[in-house]
């Protein structure tokens, strides 16, 4: 019941109704893929500038992923760099709202499909933005949606899949049917944790317990977005293949009912930053993207990150410093990600420079004047 609930509210955002949940986005992706039928000596063609469960997703399949370099302006590759990339063996192409930012979404997916290869949008970072007008998760034979921590909005960790491409159906539902049932131990723990974040945490002890729950997901002491063997390996860790909880779907219908509201916020929190950036003359997202993005962290290039963001620890302001590699949060052994980094020369430089400035805060003015203060540190 609930979850019809869930879905009818996301799909009056998405404008579709075929909805699938799972315990993560990452779990989404790997779903579609198997539907999609992937499997090894596939070759699945991801922008060089993306997080490493989407490639564990791929290798846990037994395919390859096949990175393409990015543009600086949207961060995502132009069309021709995935065309190029294409081989005999390319089953999918993914493409991906980086911060919002999405590109020729329209164009590569009619390009794949006359080619017979799927199209996935990764929308993680864009559930409530538009491409041309119409929401992100429009174009291609399916998308997948994060509601983790800080996505556009929030079950604590979860996600969902959206299916354009009905053929695509009964494949999802014979590979769901191995889904696994979160534990109640697994229920309990992301209880505590929303509970935590929305009666216990305060501005002032956010940082420590942000600190707190940072180290003890990274030794997989509580849920976390990533269990720790997800960023060390490929080897698909156990427990994996989750379905949602009713704890995720309750969370999520309270979410989306101040959705609206904070993307408002957000949009206008993005011009402010692009206004102030226009104004020095750096970095900035175009005022043309402006329009249909939802910008969920702000993008902006920094001389030296470690410097800039110790300087904005001590202010108290958040910086992110999503995608600081192109295979995020992984610096090393990207290898086991089959990934070669002469290949992608501006996500490498654009991971050794940004951070992200937040796109949700209430105080904007104050991630201004910081920036202003630092700007000769700005690129
Ligand atoms: C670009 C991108 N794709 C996929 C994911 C996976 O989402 P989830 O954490 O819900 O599995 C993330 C996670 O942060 C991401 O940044």
């Amino acid at each position: 019941m609930k979850a019809d609930q869930y879905r009818q509210m996301i799909a009056g955002v998405l404008g579709n109704d075929l909805i699938y949940f799972y315990w993560k986005g990452r779990v989404a992706l790997y779903a579609l893929l198997k539907a999609m039928k992937v499997a090894p000596g596939d070759e699945v063609i991801v922008p060089g500038f993306t997080c490493v469960v989407v490639s564990n997703a791929i290798k846990y399949t037994g395919a390859r992923p096949v990175y393409v370099d990015v543009e600086k302006d949207t961060m995502n590759p132009a069309p021709e760099s995935f065309y190029r990339a294409v081989t005999g063996k390319t089953k999918v192409v993914l493409v991906q709202n980086t911060f919002g930012l999405s590109t020729a979404v329209d164009e590569i997916s009619a390009f794949a499909r006359a080619q017979n290869i799927f199209t996935i949008e990764d929308c993680t970072h864009g559930f409530g933005g538009l491409f041309k007008g119409k929401p992100n998760g429009s174009y291609c034979d399916a998308a997948f949606f994060s509601t983790q921590w800080n996505k556009p909005f929030s079950t604590g960790i979860g996600g969902f899949a959206s299916v354009n491409n009905h053929e695509l159906i009964p494949g999802l539902e014979k590979v769901n049917r191995d889904l696994i049932h979160p534990s109640l131990k697994d229920r309990m723990v992301l209880a505590m944790l929303l509970f935590s974040r929305d009666h216990i945490l305060t501005d002032s002890n956010y940082w420590t317990l942000r600190s707190l729950y940072r180290f003890l997901s990274r030794n997989d002491l509580v849920i976390g977005s990533s269990q720790g063997g997800e960023l060390t390996g490929t080897e698909m860790p156990p427990g994996y293949f989750k379905s949602i909880s009713g704890v995720q779907v309750k969370k999520g219908i309270r979410s989306l009912g101040d959705f609206a509201a904070l993307l408002e916020r957000r949009k206008e929190n993005g011009g402010i930053y692009t206004r102030l950036l226009a104004d020095h003359g750096k970095y900035h997202v175009g005022w043309k993207l402006h329009p249909d993005h939802c910008f969920l962290k702000y993008p902006a290039l920094v001389k030296n990150r470690d410097d800039f963001e110790e300087k904005a620890r001590k202010k108290k302001i958040e910086l992110g410093d999503w995608f600081c590699s192109p295979v995020y949060p992984v610096r090393n052994n990207w290898e086991l990600w089959d990934l070669d980094p002469a290949k992608i020369p501006n996500a490498l430089y654009l991971s050794e420079h940004i951070v992200n400035f937040p796109a949700e805060t209430q105080y904007p003015e104050k991630v201004v004047k910081f920036a202003e203060k630092f700007m000769d540190e700005i690129l």
